[in-house]
């Protein structure tokens, strides 16, 4: 099976086979949830369907999601770990449960997939106190023909293992919001034991089993004290790891072996001069991920912030891994241009902005290589022996090393690293961050996971702002990003010049009056040809399929957006903004409050 014919296989199974409909997948970047930078799950973006907002295709979806987990970026080089990386989900809002959802896995493996049942081995939550053991997804595996393993005897196929909420649990995938126990199905390789396989199961990390698939139960809500709450529904939320299941349909050892890797991998060997797996693998993950989000609807740009800052890493990176097999030329746009052609059937955007792609990645090393060359020069003398987090950040300050990079070399060349490196790195490049500009603020509360009335009415003013922008600017302004925390809403929209203090002054004016008409709020869905003729305003590419949700707030402004929303605007009793800058080029950003 192609890696196209998997992503069509599992939609189609769950659109024909089970009457899921099928959503188009989001941003690398999510809207409106600052809690992270990136989307790590299929379920990101879904988040206030979970917690109860009614979605406009129904109760029963299914997608594929471009991903990006930045955690084990240290770890890639091995033979499993990503930082980009597509997820296949189907999702239930309320719909079918735990019996529904395992079947249609199990029918999926086994009956689409055709990987062999013997093959297959699952685990489910043991419990705790926070939530009891999972009986019945238990219950269900059996009837499936499963059955308990018992504790001291050999791992093996055909077992149902109880694993904690290390293992067992997944979300949120911020600090707040939906999450449950999981059942986790996994494939036995059929390499031989390691030690710890017998001990571990299906859970121990040798590679003898690959864990295929994720059914999260989501019926829970992690609140902002640490306590769990019940969810107002029972959600289902899958993912299914893209590429480790196209590596088992191919019967590759690992995933750099399949076909979405192939081509690239053969290219970087073929400019290096020497063979590293590692260095070729980090280069050829690295540069994938990067690819996707110099793509993204987002429009990333390297840069010393946020999600420019993650993408400056892994170009940087690239590069040096690049110049450490030999390669003494610039080549990340070669590399890309492998990976737009092997994804512009699956992402048609690849190609459209292949020129973008391939200028933003040569922009970027032509950067990076005006220090890079000194500062390895220089690295030995300002580690001095150790490295250390305000060395390596220092590297970072002069050089622009990414703090991984800096790791890389010390590895090679046995230098010591100092214990805890790199949070004490991130300390640094906070203080730095907070110094240079207002900072990361906000990062980690708020999100429309949290549904308190504060971002509701954020979330409300934002529409206000924008149609009022439009007004006093021209209708060519259009929103280009947006980011709520519980304190103050975050709009980014196209402009080429500074806003005047008179031009602020009467969008204040004009949202203002808005606010004091109390305008009711009401909400709609229809299809989006209907939307465009309503005169709908909003992001209409890429949304939630052909039917979208139009809030409309009076006379005044009709948009496109998931919600949620105050119940009219009065609630947001008045409304002040407190900046206006520069966010890129042609792109001004306003912060803006309400109820001040
Ligand atoms: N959200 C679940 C995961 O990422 C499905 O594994």
């Amino acid at each position: 099976m192609t890696a196209n014919e998997l992503r069509r296989a599992f939609i189609d199974f769950f659109v024909d086979r089970h009457g899921h409909k099928e959503i188009p997948g989001a941003s690398l970047v999510p809207e409106n949830d600052p809690t992270v930078l990136f989307t790590t799950a299929g379920m990101h973006p879904l988040v206030p369907f979970l917690m109860g907002e009614k979605h406009p295709s129904g109760t029963k979806l299914v997608n594929v999601q471009k991903c990006l987990r930045t955690d084990d970026i240290d770890k890639v080089g091995d033979t499993t770990h990503l930082t980009f990386f597509e997820m296949l989900g189907n999702w239930s809002l309320g719909d079918y449960f735990k019996e529904g959802a395992i079947k249609m896995s199990y029918e999926f493996l086994t009956e689409v997939l055709r990987l062999p049942a013997d093959r297959l081995c699952v685990s489910c939550f043991a419990g705790d106190s926070d939530a009891p053991r999972d009986e019945e997804a238990v219950r269900v595996w059996k009837s499936i023909g499963f059955r308990k393993h018992k504790r001291g005897e050999p791992a093996g196929t055909g077992q149902i293992y109880l694993f904690g909420k290390k293992e067992n649990w997944w979300g949120p995938a911020g600090q707040t919001g939906p999450c449950g126990p999981d059942t986790e199905m996994f494939y036995d390789t059929g390499v031989d034991k390691c030690p710890g396989c017998d001990e571990n199961g299906p859970s121990c990390d040798c590679g003898k089993y690959v864990e295929v698939w994720n059914d999260v139960f989501m019926e829970y809500n992690k609140k902002e004290d640490g306590t769990y709450g019940p969810l107002s529904q029972k959600n289902v939320d899958t993912g299914m790891g893209f590429e480790r299941t196209l590596a088992i349909l191919q019967d590759k050892e690992t995933l750099f072996e399949t076909e979405l890797f192939r081509d690239a991998i053969e290219k970087i060997n073929e400019l290096g001069v020497m063979h590293d797996m590692i260095a070729t693998r980090i280069i050829a993950d690295h540069l994938r991920a990067a690819v996707f989000l110099l793509a993204d609807p987002a429009r990333i740009k390297p840069s010393n912030l946020d999600q420019g800052y993650v993408l400056r890493r892994l170009i940087r990176r690239a590069i040096r891994q690049g110049k450490k097999i030999g390669i003494d030329k610039p080549f990340t746009h070669e590399i890309a241009s492998v990976f737009i052609e092997t994804y512009k059937d699956a992402y048609p955007d690849l190609d459209k902005l292949r020129s973008d792609i391939l200028n933003d990645l040569s922009e970027e090393e032509e950067k990076f290589s005006q220090t890079l060359e000194r500062g390895l020069r220089e690295f030995d003398k300002a580690v001095a022996g150790e490295l250390t987090g305000l060395n390596a950040f220092r590297l970072y300050e002069t050089y622009g090393f990414p703090v991984e990079m800096s790791l890389d070399l010390a590895k090679e060349k046995n230098i010591p690293v100092k214990k805890n490196l790199k949070r004490a790195f991130e300390e640094l490049f906070k203080k730095h961050q907070d110094q240079s500009r207002a900072g990361a603020e906000g990062k980690f509360s708020g999100g429309l996971a949290d549904h308190s009335g504060e971002v509701r009415k954020l979330h409300t003013a934002t529409h206000l702002l924008h149609k009022a922008l439009r007004m006093v600017l021209g209708d060519h302004v259009e929103q280009r990003g947006s980011n709520i925390t519980g304190e103050r809403l975050r709009f980014d929209f196209n402009y080429p010049d500074k806003m005047t203090p008179e031009q602020i002054a009467e969008v204040e004016k004009i949202v203002n009056k808005q606010i004091a008409a109390d305008l009711p709020i009401s909400c709609e869905e229809m299809s989006v040809e209907k939307a465009k003729d309503a005169g709908a305003i909003g992001l209409f590419e890429c949304k939630y399929g052909d039917i979208v949700k139009i809030y409309t707030m009076g006379d005044f402004s009709k948009e496109i957006c998931g919600g949620p929303h105050a119940k009219s605007t009065g609630e947001l009793k008045s409304f002040k903004i407190k900046k206006e800058q520069s966010s890129s080029a042609g792109i001004r950003r306003v912060k803006a409050v309400v109820g001040v």
